[in-house]
């Protein structure tokens, strides 16, 4: 619990007033992070699957086999969303659940689980996100290198083939891949996430072949007339040097370039961005690439998903250790040049994101400025905040701190920003979860989640986003 508090958290009426007609208030989750039941019903290993059971990968030493089992309770879970008045659920599609081996046909018993989560969602009135990539990715491809490798890409197309012939008459809207830029840092530069590995620069073909999966998974889908809008989804993190001098903005920039550019430049204009002459070297795998990839990267789009959660301050300088975020050790850090600094301005959330509405403003603008012409209706896919919450003696939780984060972030896209079509708002998340490699450490949840009997108890922040909801007038 912190004492971050927000003007609209007695009023949530009053920022209703403040929403566009037909804004979209969504909730999302991942597959991984929900569903346990990781050996029921055919489901194939993932990377996660093996990741989790290797020694001090996970800060609590957790593993996600059961976490809230929304593979079994998902009617309870789309009950709670009804009560909360929401009019979409972004959740993924475990891909080994559809091709437990990553190749071949589909398996019968995981459509089946898809196919009841959809109906039920329809029946309650919400409308289906389905996400394709969320991270937990057949072990088989992995052993083939999983996105180091090109034929990857090729293996997420047919998968999203037979998902678009699975449920392609009842999804509103498709993403392909949910934050390519965290697979790649994360899983492969820095090794915190699966798969572990820790190829630092040399792990930009990753991106390469994520993004080309992305265009090859987009036209199978188009070749499949599914109804629904077709977009991909990535965190922007706006970077600001910590100093104002050639060094740091250097370092700044080439952050900016890792994190944000080279994932939007060639799915939104069709080519990666110009790097910077001193690290023309690095990025060489993405400067010598096919240019008929880029025009298949480049397909249009219906949508466009944004991740906010906080903005990044880049230091000159090693990190003073090799922690990561979630607490497990990221040895590569140790080698850089620069360091992420916090920002002494702003409040922190458990996970130490620092609380800046103001930046998802400058996201935004960023977003409206360099895609100007080309970029489709955006919706932020996802947004929210990890607390310490604390269990009131009847059970209740007043998560002030985390409605205050909703509230000051709606506020903000609430606004009209020129440029900028923006339809729609997911938090993140509505239920505690699996959190990665902080395991049950970080809680995200509207609603509490007691991990021994899976009790779900909606927190102060679900009746605040309700009362939001259910006071809008259109
Ligand atoms: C995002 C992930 C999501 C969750 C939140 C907190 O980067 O897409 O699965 O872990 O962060």
């Amino acid at each position: 619990m912190s004492d971050y508090r927000s003007e609209w958290l007695h009023d949530p009426a009053g920022l209703a007033a403040q929403m566009p007609a037909g804004f979209t208030m969504g909730v999302a989750t991942a597959a991984f992070q929900v569903e346990g039941a990781v050996r029921e019903d055919g489901r194939g290993p993932s990377t996660w699957d093996t990741f989790m059971a290797q020694p001090g990968r996970i800060a609590d030493g957790s593993d996600a086999s059961v976490t809230d089992d929304h593979y079994h309770r998902y009617r309870e879970d789309v009950a709670l969303m009804k009560e909360l008045g929401v009019d979409a659920y972004r959740f993924s599609l475990a891909w080994p659940r559809i091709q437990p081996g990553g190749t071949g046909p589909a398996n019968k018993a995981g459509i089946a689980f898809y196919d009841r989560l959809i109906d039920e969602l329809l029946a309650a009135g919400i409308s289906p996100v389905a996400t394709l990539f969320h991270w937990d990715m057949p072990e088989p491809l992995q052993h083939k290198g999983g996105w180091m490798t090109r034929d990857t890409a090729s293996r997420f197309a047919d998968y999203a083939l037979l998902a678009a012939q699975a449920f392609g008459d009842r999804v509103d809207k498709w993403i392909t891949l949910n934050e390519p830029t965290s697979v790649t840092l994360n899983g492969y530069a820095l090794g915190v996430h699966a798969p572990g590995a820790t190829l630092m620069f040399d792990s930009l073909p990753a991106v390469h072949h994520q993004l080309l999966g992305h265009g090859l998974a987009v036209q199978a889908l188009r070749s499949e007339n599914v109804t629904g809008g077709i977009g991909i989804t990535n965190i922007h993190s706006p970077v600001v040097p910590a100093k104002d001098n050639f060094t740091t903005r250097g370092y700044a920039e080439v952050f900016d370039l890792v994190h944000n550019r080279i994932f939007a430049d060639p799915v939104l204009l069709g080519h990666y961005p110009k790097f910077p002459f001193l690290a023309r070297k690095l990025f060489k795998p993405l400067i010598e690439v096919d240019s008929d990839d880029l025009k298949t990267i480049h397909q249009p789009l219906d949508f466009y998903g944004l991740n906010y959660y906080a903005p990044t301050r880049i230091a000159a300088g090693p990190p003073a250790d090799d922690r990561s975020p979630d607490g497990t050790p990221a040895p590569g850090l140790r080698g850089l040049p620069f360091h992420l600094a916090s920002f002494p301005e702003f409040p922190t959330t458990g996970f130490g994101w620092s609380i800046a509405p103001e930046y998802l403003e400058v996201t935004l603008k960023d977003y409206a400025e360099r895609y100007a012409g080309v970029l489709p209706p955006v919706y932020i896919t996802e947004g929210g905040a990890s607390f310490d919450d604390v269990v009131a003696a009847d059970g209740s939780v007043d998560d002030a701190d985390r409605a205050s984060y909703l509230a000051e972030h709606l506020a903000v896209a609430f606004a009209s920003v020129p440029g900028l079509d923006l339809r729609g708002y997911f938090a993140w998340t509505l239920m505690d979860n699996w959190e990665w490699a902080a395991g049950f450490g970080e809680r995200f949840g509207l609603v509490r989640v007691d991990f021994e009997t899976l009790e779900r108890t909606p927190k102060r922040s679900y009746r605040w986003l309700q009362q939001l909801i259910a006071s809008r007038s259109s």
